[in-house]
C-alpha cells in the first residue's frame, strides 16, 4: 500500500511545527518535505513523501561529473481555488520525458509523476499562499545516480519533487543586455531541453550583465550571433505596430509552457501572433522608429514580465516607450485562468489533489 503523508511520522511532524515566512521572494523558502522515487534494475520504483533535505550523492555521479540531470518548473495555485490546482501538468511531463530521453535517461512513469505531484501538494496545501501572483512552485528533478570516470549512462536514477512556496521571480521590470560573446544553445544541443547546464552555461554572462547594470542577458543565435533566441531562464516577447513577435521555436530554445499558453490567449483575444526569426538589429531599429512599443518576457517562475530596457555591455541602452501595456492585458488573462477566477476553456488546470484526474491527464 502506498503511504499516505500521516503514515509517515517524520513528514507529518514537520508539517505541523512549519509556518510560512514572509516575504516569501522566489525559490528562497524550501517547503521542508519533498518525494522520492528511484529507478532500479530497469523499473521504477513507488516514491514516498519524505522530509527536504540533502541526498547522498556519490561524488562520482553522471549527475555530478557529467550533468546527466533534468529538470521542470511547474505551479500550484491556490488564490480562488477549493483545492491547489495545477496548470498544464501535462506539458511539463511531456517536455520532461523529453529533457529526460535527451540524456539518455528514463524519464518517471506517468504514475510516479502523478503519485508525486497529488501527494506533495496535497501534504502541503494549508502553506501554499494565495496571494495573486503567489504559488507552490514545483522543481521535478531527475539525477543519474550511478558511479564512473568513464563518459557513459548511469543506469540507477533519482526522482525528486521539491517544492518552494513563492512570489512571482521578478517583482519589478527587468533590463536585458544583449549577449554577443557567449551562447546559450546550438542546433542539435540540448538548448529546447530544460538541462542543469544550459543554465550553468549562462551564469557567467548574468555575472557580466549584472555588473554592467542589467539583470538578465538576451542570448542570441549561436552560429550567427544576429538573432534573437531567449532570455536564462525566460522566453522573450516583443510588441511591434500591436502585433506579438517571438521568435520561433527553431530547436534551440526551450518551448515555454507559459510562452505557448500566451500565443493561444493572444490568438483568443484576436491580437495578431508572428513567431519568426527575430534579427536583433533589426528589433533595435524597430524600437527606434517607434514600431516595437514593448518588450517583456515569459516563464513559469516570471508569469510576464516586462523589460524597461535593453542594452549592450559597453554602455548602449535604450528605453522602452511602454513598459508593460500588452504584457499587462496578458499577464492578467493568464493569471484569472490560473488563479480560478476566469473560465478556463481548454481545461489548462485541474485540482492537484484528483490523483486519478491527474494521472488520466498524463497516461
Ligand atoms: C521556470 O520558469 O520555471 C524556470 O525553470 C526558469 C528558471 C527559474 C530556472
Amino acid at each position: 500500500m502506498t503511504p499516505t503523508p500521516t503514515d509517515q511520522p517524520n513528514v507529518t511532524a514537520l508539517l505541523r511545527e512549519y509556518a510560512l515566512p514572509s516575504p516569501l521572494g522566489f525559490g528562497q523558502e524550501l517547503a521542508p518535505i519533498m518525494y522520492r522515487a528511484d529507478y532500479v534494475n530497469g523499473t521504477w520504483q513507488a516514491g514516498q513523501l519524505i522530509p527536504f533535505g540533502e541526498v547522498n550523492i556519490n561524488p562520482a555521479a553522471t549527475c555530478v561529473q557529467f550533468g546527466q540531470q533534468c529538470f521542470e518548473g511547474m505551479k500550484a495555485y491556490k488564490v480562488a481555488h477549493k483545492r491547489p490546482a495545477l496548470f498544464r501538468p501535462e506539458a511539463n511531463f511531456a517536455r520532461f520525458a523529453r529533457s529526460a530521453t535527451r540524456l539518455s535517461m528514463p524519464p518517471p512513469s506517468p504514475e510516479v509523476f502523478a503519485d508525486a505531484l497529488s501527494q506533495l501538494v496535497t501534504a502541503f496545501e494549508a502553506f501554499i499562499p494565495s496571494g495573486s501572483g503567489q504559488s507552490l512552485y514545483l522543481r521535478p528533478t531527475l539525477l543519474g545516480l550511478d558511479n564512473t570516470f568513464a563518459v557513459k549512462s548511469s543506469e540507477r536514477f533519482c526522482f525528486l519533487l521539491l517544492a518552494s512556496p513563492s512570489d512571482a521571480y521578478y517583482g519589478d521590470p527587468i533590463k536585458v543586455m544583449i549577449e554577443r560573446t557567449h551562447s546559450r544553445a546550438a542546433k542539435g544541443g540540448t538548448g529546447a531541453e530544460k538541462v542543469g547546464g544550459n543554465y550553468a552555461g549562462s551564469l557567467l554572462a548574468t555575472g557580466r550583465c549584472i555588473d554592467a547594470g542589467f539583470d538578465q542577458p538576451l542570448w542570441l543565435d549561436a552560429a550567427t550571433h544576429s538573432e534573437v533566441e531567449e532570455l536564462s531562464g525566460m522566453n522573450f516577447m516583443a510588441v511591434i505596430n500591436d502585433e506579438l513577435h517571438t521568435p520561433a521555436l527553431s530547436g534551440t530554445i526551450l518551448p515555454g509552457v507559459t510562452r505557448d499558453s500566451i500565443i493561444r490567449i493572444a490568438d483568443s483575444m484576436d491580437i495578431r501572433v508572428v513567431e519568426r526569426t527575430i534579427p536583433i538589429a533589426d528589433l533595435l531599429t524597430d524600437i527606434i522608429n517607434g514600431s516595437c512599443s514593448e518588450l517583456f518576457s515569459c516563464g513559469t517562475a516570471a508569469i510576464i514580465c516586462p523589460i524597461s530596457e535593453i542594452g549592450d555591455e559597453d554602455g548602449a541602452r535604450m528605453a522602452l516607450p511602454e513598459t508593460g501595456k500588452m504584457a499587462t492585458h496578458l499577464k492578467k488573462a493568464l493569471l484569472d485562468i490560473q488563479e480560478g477566477r476566469a473560465v478556463d476553456p481548454l481545461d489548462w488546470t485541474i485540482a492537484a489533489t484528483d490523483a486519478s484526474g491527474l494521472l488520466a491527464r498524463l497516461s
